[in-house]
């Protein structure tokens, strides 16, 4: 939550700021705000509340232009401290506007640096828990420190969690930068140099980094970057390459980033499996590192979306495994004194690596003795150097708030580590595994099909939610966990209350919603799942309930009891989930569009949750 963005180079530093917190909006977009150096001995401060395009305006409608500045740092906002407004935006300013912070996180002992900084005569301006950071960096230069002094010795008196940068009026040309827990990368450029919370911000400049570890800070100007302990000692690191194409987090003609990121799903269920499938028909997860043998019980620990894929690898590894395995929260978990040791695998997952609670459940996991496995879409994320293996789902960045393709990347992960699960354990014949193997093989041509064959019915299904007060996603087996994101999904996107329920519990409590203002989405798979689905589906018809169902095209019986069927192509078992998803995917977006609402950037939401 928040993104943060720096820069220290020539003529484009507004270009690279503006460009960097665009594609770092989906962190939070309740205000934003930039600080620059637009001469020797000045910061120049501007911050407008609401997204982006308002700050894009007040810097289009400056007077003169910025032209070229020597340094600047600029912030997007998801409110924790204070409510979004010009006051609490960032970036903020200490002693008389001469040094100016940009702030991820949670400083949690800023109540108490608060009155010690208002007992030493300082004024505060806004509600936030980084304004105070402003303060105590001015009092520091005041004193005669130089920035990168003064900023590793405030840096050692915060708590929380924390990504800050800082420039200085009386030192043009540099930004300094550091971190505890929330996320920061420094891009590396000719002449120029770079840093932001997250490595797409900088694609488009950059694809040169180095990371910053916990308690540890950058000082950056145009010609080096210097990494040190917040203590001083230098530190030595070695850059590393990404090789996302910028493109990627373009839209490329789609008109928004919600579609695009539905129609690359068959790309990255591709990208996913590729090189784990081997020629032998057998699955190669040796990247993992961690014995699987050995493996006597699984926890799944995540969040959202993460969580719902979760759900859907116990089905996949209890069948294919034989192993039990419970599917946590990770916010509940993280407190739970949670009982594990060597033979526990803990299989934490997070599209982005950084997400606060999943990271403390890995903690905690370790602290009970487990060994734990991350799934994770971003290489060199926190979670990746907190877990003892890891494996990467491959879908390339995700932009909208919703996710998308990197569910159906994780529940194909974790389909893999169900299959090498089961071939470690022995309890899946080779056979069967390499039956398996060529289904999966076929997930992102279904996938593909899914997605047109659903495409011209959506209007049909989007009007039954005109009226809609509430809505019922029903699913039985694989399709439990798919019916929980499709809610989600909808809820997220449109604000309409969305409720994923197993359809066998209608009948003790959710039955009392039906009504012709409760519309059902039910997903019909196949086998006993779908039968027993069928005749619940029946019984809130019979309530008048309007369905929409997302069924094979052959299944007759589903399409009599629909108002409206999206159809999914006939798909083994494996795959089920997968085709059931994308429909729902699109029904949320049709739903959301026709209210007028932004998909990509939904109120009150960020993409990544770096506060608990
Ligand atoms: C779902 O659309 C949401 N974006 C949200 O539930 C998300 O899945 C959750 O916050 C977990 O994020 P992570 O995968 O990055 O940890």
């Amino acid at each position: 939550m928040c993104g943060i963005v720096g820069y220290v180079g020539g003529s484009r530093s507004i270009e690279v700021l503006m460009e960097g917190l665009q594609r770092l909006e989906y962190r939070g977009y309740d205000s934003a705000g930039l600080a620059v150096q637009p001469g020797e001995g000045r910061l120049e401060v501007l911050r407008r509340v609401g997204p982006l395009r308002e700050l894009e305006r007040a810097v289009a409608e400056r007077n003169g232009g910025f032209g070229e500045v020597l340094a600047g740092i600029g912030h997007t906002r998801w409110a924790t401290h204070g409510r979004p407004s010009e006051e609490n935006a960032h970036p903020h300013v200490g002693g008389d506007g001469r040094v100016a912070v940009v702030h991820n996180g949670i400083v949690e002992n800023h109540a108490e640096l608060r009155k010690g900084l208002e007992r030493r005569g300082v004024g505060f301006r806004s509600e936030t828990d980084t304004e105070v950071i402003a303060h105590l960096l001015a009092e520091r230069l005041e004193g005669g420190a130089s920035l990168a002094e003064a900023f590793g010795e405030v840096m050692e008196m915060l708590e929380g969690a924390f990504a800050v940068a800082a420039i200085s009026a009386d030192e043009p040309g540099t930004v300094v930068a550091g971190r505890r827990q929330s996320p920061l990368v420094v891009g590396l450029g000719e002449g120029e140099n770079f840093l932001a919370s997250g490595v797409p911000a900088l694609l488009g400049f950059t694809h040169r980094f180095v990371l910053v570890e916990n308690d540890e800070m950058a000082v950056v100007t145009r010609s080096s970057v210097e990494l040190r302990r917040f203590g001083g000692e230098p530190v030595e690191r070695e850059p590393f390459e990404v090789d996302w194409d910028p493109e990627a987090v373009e839209l490329g003609g789609f008109p928004d980033y919600m579609s695009k990121e539905i129609h690359e799903q068959p790309q990255a269920i591709r990208a996913t499996l590729d090189g784990r499938l081997g020629e032998d028909g057998m699955v190669d997860l040796s990247e993992v590192g961690i014995d699987l043998s050995g493996v006597e019980r699984v926890v799944v620990v995540a969040c959202g979306t993460a969580y719902h894929a979760g759900l859907l690898g116990k089905y996949f590894i209890e069948r294919y495994a034989r192993v039990p395995v419970e599917v946590a929260v990770a916010s509940e978990y993280r407190y739970s004194d949670p009982v594990g040791d060597p033979g526990t695998l803990v299989v934490a997952i997070s599209q982005s690596g950084e997400t606060t609670d999943t990271l403390a459940a890995v903690d905690a996991a370790k602290g009970c003795g487990a060994r734990v496995l991350a799934i994770t879409n971003t290489r060199g994320s926190l979670i990746t150097r907190e877990a003892d293996g890891v494996l990467l789902t491959r879908t390339g960045p995700e932009i909208c708030v919703a996710a998308t393709k990197t569910f159906v990347a994780q529940v194909v992960a974790l389909d893999l580590l169900a299959m090498e699960l089961g071939r470690s354990r022995e309890t899946l014949a080779e056979e069967r595994l390499r039956e398996l193997v060529g289904e999966l093989r076929l997930a992102p041509e279904r996938v593909q099909e899914a997605i047109e064959s659903v495409s011209g019915r959506l209007d049909e299904a989007s009007a039954l939610f005109e009226e809609a007060r509430c809505s019922l996603f029903l699913g039985r087996g694989v399709a439990y966990p798919v019916a929980l994101e499709g809610a989600l999904k909808l809820k997220e996107i449109s604000y309409l209350p969305a409720e994923g329920y197993p359809a066998g519990e209608m009948k003790h409590g959710p039955i009392a919603l039906i009504d012709e203002r409760c519309p059902v989405v039910a997903l019909f798979g196949s086998g006993i799942h779908r039968e027993k689905t069928l005749s619940n589906v029946q019984e809130t018809v019979a309530r008048g309930a309007r369905v929409v169902a997302v069924a094979f095209p052959d299944d007759e019986e589903a399409s009599g009891v629909a108002s409206v069927v999206l159809p999914v192509p006939r798909v083994p078992e494996t795959i089920v989930p997968l085709v059931l998803t994308v429909p729902l995917q699109m029904l949320a977006h049709e739903v959301a569009t026709d209210r007028g609402l932004d998909v990509d950037k939904p109120r009150n939401l960020a993409k990544s949750v770096t506060v608990e």
